[in-house]
């Protein structure tokens, strides 16, 4: 029992002391903002609001004058893009939050803001944050997936660890952004309720302001018809008032559409400039009285204050594309692709391989090796795939890996040191040779799917015949193995029961180390503990929400996204958000509740008081070393209008054989809460509760249960 307090008094200091990065603090930073802009004439702060071209994707011009030499933005997400080189391409969002682990999460975000640091960017365009609301979205894999409150725990880790290295993060794409359909042209509206909104697509963006992001990148959709980055309501309403959000507005790139309307309704630096709606344009609209110049010196304060507040003025490194910024960094990237790695299926302990016994492997499929048209893939004649290892995905999000290591060449470099014998065939439609070598004793087939931001993707199936490979070899070899490279959720039926198929890894986006990391998890050198981000349904319609090519993105489907409606609706996916195996087994135990606080709600930051305490024991049942993810799902008193249960704490626990861990999840107030539409807050409902505690959102692996009753 004294152990147990002595466990919950330590997390509740961490809770509280591990939001104070290495920083001036806002309010400083604001007060020195204030100083510097009112040392400008009006000329000089009204072209701040808008880029300039610059050898970074967007560039703050400098003022001399004041000794400010500008300030460089850079994509991207995962790592410094834009197609510089001597950097580290790392795992993607989607990879990082099947990680389900928040020191990684957050050693993720450090050492890419280590080399953005380096090269002498100050702000990264990313986390990329919008949800995984449609499976065929373009750019699923530079977000965390389906769920807000992982999307959150990724989005709030990222961006501690990149500002803690100095370096202002950029939460994107605000808001609505999920899919690519349309996105510019005519710009879709997303019409999203208050709850859904609050819920759901606010949610991620809630925890990256409260983590102390410096920029929020506004979308290129509309939100209830008026452009995400003119919109009073989403700028002005929900982030600055409602978030208290103190940074700055930026436009994504192009998405401004007008002056005078984006800088009083809450956008506050155009990118990457030259349109002429904002910048110098904005001398004429104070001058002619319908802009206050008090709205221009909020905008230029807010530019800088991130600024301030990660003292980019004082010795920060300069723009050197050139310059070598990897260091180790190999090392980290490895340990990310493979912790994202996740183990869907293994039966007959087909998995670990084990060289003794394992002997011949044979491997199949043109996703198994380098794309032949070099490491920076724009996609095949459609758009849709390439023929290659998939590193990244496409678009802005892309990192140039400086090399990739593919899996045949690890695999080939293993059989060196391990003697076993290797063959294959990576001509990927040639299903004579395929069928013929596929009469072998274990055959690895790899399969993938890619997109790009830019458009989304056509289907859920794999590139280029996948399905129709994986079931060549598997009608002839009787332990297949198949490893899935994809951005997102990928339809998995035409052969995923087959007895034949005895073992399936989701590879997913795992950056540079790809190949590497999954000889690790092959082997049994790394025990695989990664789980889904997305349900894996069993057909495409039961995901119950899709891209529009109609002007209007309807989000009538409410807060019941994703395993949230497979359960209300009851359908039995593939696969269950949450999912993952490993190479043990462990049991969960002794569940407890204790209440920590009867306070209610005030402010958002009250939001982050821990309400309830959550603790068990897990124990490695198995006897090799691995990871389980504790996951705390809570059922809603019918007052708050909740799925049957949601996603509202989780922990990844290592452990050794045998060993037995105690695991403390807290449930802050913001977990107990809805959105309150009538009073237009968040409320702590009345009633009971249910607390299901478990290894996947699967009701049968959510072993635990308790209650509690407000
Ligand atoms: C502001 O920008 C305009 C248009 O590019 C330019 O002509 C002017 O010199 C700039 N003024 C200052 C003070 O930088
Ligand atoms: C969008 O419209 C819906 C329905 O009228 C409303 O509930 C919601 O608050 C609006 N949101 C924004 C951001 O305008
Ligand atoms: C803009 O939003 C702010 C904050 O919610 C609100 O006070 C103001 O009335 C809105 N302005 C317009 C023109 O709707
Ligand atoms: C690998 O197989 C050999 C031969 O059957 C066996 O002795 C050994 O214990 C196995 N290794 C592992 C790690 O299971
Ligand atoms: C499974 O593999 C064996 C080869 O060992 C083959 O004879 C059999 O037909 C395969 N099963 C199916 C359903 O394809
Ligand atoms: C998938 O669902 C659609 C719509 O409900 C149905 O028409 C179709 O037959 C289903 N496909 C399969 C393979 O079950
Ligand atoms: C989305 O709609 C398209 C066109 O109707 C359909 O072909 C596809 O199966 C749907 N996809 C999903 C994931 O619902
Ligand atoms: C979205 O809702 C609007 C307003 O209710 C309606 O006019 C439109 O047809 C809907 N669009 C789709 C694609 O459902
Ligand atoms: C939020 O409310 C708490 C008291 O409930 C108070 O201590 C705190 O200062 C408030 N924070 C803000 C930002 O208003």
């Amino acid at each position: 029992m004294l152990k147990r307090c002595f466990i919950v008094l330590v997390y509740l200091t961490l809770t509280i002391s591990d939001v104070s990065s290495k920083n001036i603090g806002w309010n400083a930073a604001i007060a020195k903002a204030k100083v510097f802009v009112a040392q400008m004439t009006l000329e000089e702060k009204c072209n701040l609001t808008a880029g300039v071209p610059s050898p970074c994707a967007g560039y703050v011009p400098p003022v001399p004058r004041l000794g400010f030499n500008g300030m460089c933005l850079q994509d991207a997400p995962s790592g410094v893009g834009d197609g510089v080189g001597f950097v580290t391409s790392f795992p993607g969002g989607i990879h990082t939050a099947a990680m389900w682990d928040q020191d990684l999460m957050f050693k993720r975000g450090s050492v890419i803001g280590q080399e953005f640091r380096e090269k002498g960017v100050h702000v990264a365009l990313g986390p990329m944050i919008n949800i995984d609301r449609n499976a065929l979205h373009g750019r699923n894999w530079e977000g965390f997936g389906s769920d807000p409150y992982l999307s959150g725990m990724n989005a709030y880790q990222y961006v501690l660890g990149l500002q803690d290295q100095g370096v202002v993060a950029t939460p994107k794409h605000y808001i609505g952004n999920e899919q690519e359909t349309n996105r510019v042209s005519d710009s879709y509206s997303a019409n999203i309720d208050d709850k859904t909104i609050h819920e759901i697509y606010l949610w991620p963006f809630a925890d990256a302001v409260y983590a102390g992001a410096g920029s929020v990148m506004c979308a290129y959709n509309r939100v209830n018809q008026t452009h995400a980055c003119q919109n009073n309501k989403t700028l002005n309403g929900l982030l600055k008032d409602e978030l208290a959000y103190n940074g700055n507005v930026m436009s994504d790139w192009g998405a401004t559409h007008a002056g005078l309307e984006s800088a009083l309704g809450g956008l506050d630096l155009e990118m990457p400039g030259g349109s002429g709606f904002m910048g110098y344009a904005l001398v004429a609209k104070v001058r002619d009285g319908s802009l206050p110049e008090a709205r221009v010196d909020d905008m230029v304060t807010r530019i800088f204050a991130p600024y301030f507040l990660l003292e980019q003025d004082q010795g920060f490194p300069k723009l050197d594309w050139n310059r070598d910024v990897t260091h180790d960094h190999y090392k980290v990237n490895r340990e990310l692709a493979r912790a994202g790695m996740i183990l869907l299926k293994n039966l007959r302990n087909t998995l670990p391989l084990n060289t003794s016994v394992d002997r011949l492997l044979t491997i199949f499929g043109a996703a198994a090796t380098q794309y032949d048209g070099g490491l920076n893939p724009g996609g095949g004649p459609s758009g849709q795939g390439y023929d290659g290892a998939i590193y990244q995905g496409g678009g802005s999000g892309f990192v140039k890996p400086t090399y990739g290591v593919d899996p045949l060449s690890a695999l080939l470099a293993k059989a060196r040191d391990s003697n076993f014998q290797i063959q294959f065939v990576t001509r990927q439609t040639d299903f004579g040779t395929v069928s013929s070598l596929a009469s072998a004793p274990l055959c690895l087939v790899f399969i993938s799917a890619w997109s790009s931001e830019g458009s989304d993707r056509q289907n859920l199936n794999a590139w280029n015949q996948g399905d129709k490979l994986v079931q060549t070899v598997a009608a002839k070899c009787a332990s297949t193995i198949v490893l899935v490279n994809s951005v997102s959720q990928l339809n998995l039926e035409a052969w995923i029961e087959w007895d034949n198929i005895s073992a399936v890894i989701w590879t997913g986006i795992p950056g540079a180390e790809y190949g590497n990391a999954l000889v690790d998890v092959l082997f049994g050198d790394y025990n695989p503990g990664g789980k889904l981000v997305f349900t894996i349904a069993k057909n495409d319609s039961d995901y119950g929400t899709n891209i529009t090519q109609t002007p209007d993105s309807n989000y009538t489907e409410g807060v019941f996204l994703d395993y949230r409606h497979f359960d209300a609706a009851m359908i039995a996916p593939r696969f269950h958000f949450g999912f993952g195996l490993s190479y043990t087994t462990f049991s969960l135990t002794d569940l407890r509740i204790a209440k920590v606080t009867d306070q209610t709600p005030g402010n958002t930051s009250d939001l982050y008081v821990p309400a309830y305490i959550v603790s068990l024991y897990i124990t490695n049942t198995g006897n090799v070393r691995g990871s389980e993810v504790v996951q705390l799902y809570l059922g809603f008193p019918n007052e708050a209008a909740e799925p049957p249960k949601v996603l509202r704490g989780f922990s990844r626990v290592y452990l050794e054989p045998g060993e037995t861990v105690p695991v403390t999840l807290t449930l802050r107030q913001k977990d107990i809460s809805y959105w309150n539409v009538i009073m237009q807050q968040f409320t702590v409902a009345k009633g009971a509760y249910k607390v299901y505690v478990g290894t996947s959102g699967n009701w049968d692996d959510l072993k635990l249960q308790g209650a509690f009753t407000v």
